[in-house]
């Protein structure tokens, strides 16, 4: 058993899980606010040097998983460790947004695709050199991938 606090909340224009977007990639431009819990709020300091941060949350609406799922992006099974389901054994969703501004306990945010009101695990400063690899393989989505602006979620994980 692991157990993990939550720090904060986030909000956003979305309070259905039908139609909404499915990455930021489909989501630019879309204002969020990160609101931080009090105990936390210290630890934000010097987060405002950084212009995108990763935002780690549970997918707090939706309940069970299947260990083969069929993603928004394609319309085969797939092991779901293999995509961005949000059914999981541990449903942990990470969305990497821009950050316009702090202000306190509140951070305003950009191309935010995630439900009104989810539960935040972790914030971590977006580094390009830790994180962006040159070459990659992208297994079954392979061009598929660019269809991410586009594809809208519906009732499939519910
Ligand atoms: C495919 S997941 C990707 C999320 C994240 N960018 C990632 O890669 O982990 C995005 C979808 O999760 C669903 N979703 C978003 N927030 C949720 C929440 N709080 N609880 C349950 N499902 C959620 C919506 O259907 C949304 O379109």
């Amino acid at each position: 058993m692991i157990e993990f606090e939550q720090i904060g909340t986030i909000h956003s224009p979305y309070n259905d899980l039908e139609g909404m977007p499915i990455q930021p990639a489909g989501a630019v431009g879309v204002r969020g606010r990160v609101e931080v819990l009090p105990d936390y709020v210290d630890g934000l300091q010097d987060l405002d040097g950084f212009s995108h941060i990763i935002l780690l949350y549970k997918f707090h609406r939706g309940s069970g998983f299947d260990l083969k799922v069929v993603p928004f992006l394609d319309s085969s099974p797939r092991g779901v460790f293999a995509t961005r389901a949000p059914r999981r054994p541990n449903p942990i969703g990470m969305s990497v947004v821009r950050l316009e501004r702090i202000d306190g306990a509140v951070i305003d945010v950009l191309d935010i695709d995630v439900l009104n009101g989810t539960p935040l695990m972790d914030i971590k400063p977006y580094v390009p050199h830790f994180n962006s690899q040159d070459e990659v393989r992208t297994g079954w989505l392979g061009e598929k991938d660019s269809n991410v602006a586009v594809h809208r979620s519906d009732s499939r994980f519910r």
